[in-house]
C-alpha cells in the first residue's frame, strides 16, 4: 500500500511552484514563489531571467512544500513534473531537478501537461467527478499563455481531452496583460484590470472581435486548425480587441496611467489594486470595464455554443484569468439560466501552482503510467 502522497513541481513559465497532495485531493501545502516583480521591471517574462530564477528558488520551494506539509521523501510514492507546454529553459529546470529527485529516492516519474494540470485545479475539488452519465464535461482553460476549450471525460484508467476551440491569436490573458501594459498599469495586468473594471461603465465603449460564428464544420479562420480536427469547432481570438483598444487610446488622446501602480502599492499595501481606481481618470476606468466586459462575453459566447452542441451539462473553468470576478459571476448566472454547473478552482489554484500538477499525475499513478528516462522539456506539448 502506498502512501498516496504525490510531490508536484511547476516551473513552465514565472512561477517556481512545489505542492505535496495526498490522494489527488487533499492539499497538504502549496508553495509558490513569483518572479512577477523582476519581470514586471521589463513588462513580461523575460525567459532567460525566468529560467535563472528557477534555479535560485526551487530547491527552498521543494524543502518548503515539503516542511509545511510534514512529510519525509521516503513517504512520497511519485514525483509529478510538468512537461509542457511552456517555456523550454524554464521547463528544463523542473525536470532535472524532478528527474534527479526521483532517481536520487528511486521513486516513480509522472511528467504532466500544464493544461491538464489547470483543468485537475477544478476536478482535485470534487468537481469533475460526475457521474458517469454527466460525461463529457467541457473544460475551458484560460490564461497568459492559453486559451482553450476541451470535451473531457474518464474512465477507470485515466482523462481524455478532445480539444474543440482555442485561440487562433493571443490568449485572453495576454490581450488582458497587453491592454494593461498599454494603459500603463504595469505587468501582470490581469488582477489590476479587474479591480478596476469594477470602477467603470462596460457599456461606455463598444468592441466587436473575435466573431468566429461556432457553427459546425468550417468555423475558424485558422485553416490548418480545420484539418487537424473534425467536429465543429469553438475557436477565440483576442488579438483584435488589443488593437481596437489601442487605437480608442490614439483617437481619444487618453494618456497612460504610468506612475499609477506605484503610486497605489506606495500609498498602502492594503489598497492595491483596488485602491489605484481613486488615481484614474474615468475615462480609463471605462475603458477598461467595456474591454473585459467584451472579452467574459466573448469567451462566455464560445463556450456556452460548445456546450450547447455538445450536449454537456457542467463547465469547468481555470486557468490565470478565472480568478477573473466578473467572469466567475457572469458565467454562473448564465450557467444557471441553462441549468448548467459551472466550477472554477479556488482563487489560489487558479493561477499557476504544482497542487494541480500533482492532482493530474494522481490518475496516472493510479494507472501505472509512469515517465521513462526519456522525459524531456516540450514547450509545444499538446493536449
Ligand atoms: O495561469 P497563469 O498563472 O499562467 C499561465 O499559464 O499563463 O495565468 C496568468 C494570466 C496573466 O495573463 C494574468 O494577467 C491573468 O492570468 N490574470 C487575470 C486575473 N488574475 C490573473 N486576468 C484577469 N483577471 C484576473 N483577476
Ligand atoms: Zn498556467
Amino acid at each position: 500500500m502506498g502512501t498516496g502522497l504525490i510531490l508536484g513541481i511547476e516551473s513552465s513559465c514565472d512561477e517556481t511552484a512545489a505542492s505535496v497532495v495526498r490522494d489527488g485531493q487533499c492539499v497538504l501545502s502549496n508553495i509558490v514563489a513569483s518572479q512577477v516583480e523582476l519581470h514586471g521591471n521589463y513588462g513580461g517574462v523575460v525567459p532567460e531571467l525566468a529560467s535563472r530564477e528557477h534555479l535560485r528558488n526551487i530547491l527552498p520551494v521543494v524543502r518548503q512544500a515539503m516542511q509545511e506539509a510534514n512529510v519525509t521523501y521516503a513517504d512520497l510514492d511519485a514525483i509529478a513534473v510538468t512537461e509542457g507546454p511552456g517555456l523550454a529553459g524554464a521547463l528544463l529546470v523542473g525536470i532535472t531537478f524532478a528527474k534527479s529527485l526521483a532517481f536520487g529516492l528511486d521513486k516513480p516519474l509522472i511528467g504532466v501537461n500544464h493544461l491538464e494540470g489547470h483543468i485537475h485545479a477544478v476536478v482535485m475539488q470534487g468537481e469533475g467527478n460526475r457521474e458517469k452519465e454527466e460525461l463529457p464535461l467541457l473544460a475551458l482553460v484560460v490564461s497568459g499563455g492559453h486559451t482553450h476549450l476541451y470535451l473531457a471525460s474518464h474512465d477507470e484508467q485515466s482523462w481524455h481531452y478532445r480539444n474543440v476551440g482555442r485561440t487562433v491569436d493571443d490568449a485572453a490573458g495576454e490581450a488582458y496583460d497587453k491592454v494593461a501594459k498599454l494603459l500603463g498599469l504595469g505587468y501582470p495586468g490581469g488582477p489590476w484590470m479587474d479591480a478596476l473594471a469594477a470602477h467603470g461603465n462596460p457599456r461606455a465603449v463598444t468592441f466587436n472581435f473575435g466573431q468566429i460564428t461556432p457553427r459546425p464544420g468550417a468555423v475558424t479562420p485558422n485553416k490548418k486548425a480545420i484539418a487537424e480536427r473534425t467536429g465543429p469547432v469553438f475557436d477565440f481570438s483576442f488579438s483584435g480587441i488589443k488593437t481596437a483598444v489601442l487605437r480608442y487610446v490614439e483617437t481619444h488622446a487618453m494618456k497612460p496611467s504610468i506612475g499609477i501602480r506605484h503610486a497605489a502599492l506606495a500609498a498602502s499595501p492594503d489598497l492595491r489594486p483596488a485602491g489605484a481606481a481613486s488615481l484614474c481618470d474615468q475615462q480609463t476606468l471605462d475603458l477598461i470595464a467595456s474591454f473585459q466586459y467584451a472579452v467574459v462575453g466573448n469567451l462566455m459566447r464560445q463556450s456556452f455554443a460548445a456546450a450547447e452542441a455538445f450536449g454537456v451539462r457542467s463547465i469547468l473553468v481555470s486557468g490565470g484569468v478565472a480568478a477573473n470576478r466578473e467572469l466567475r459571476q457572469r458565467f454562473t448566472a448564465e450557467a444557471e439560466k441553462r441549468g448548467l454547473t459551472v466550477a472554477f478552482p479556488s482563487l489560489a489554484l487558479s493561477t499557476d501552482n504544482a497542487a494541480m500538477i500533482a492532482a493530474a499525475a494522481w490518475p496516472r499513478f493510479l494507472s501505472g503510467q509512469i515517465s521513462d528516462d526519456s522525459l524531456v522539456a516540450t514547450p509545444q506539448l499538446k493536449l
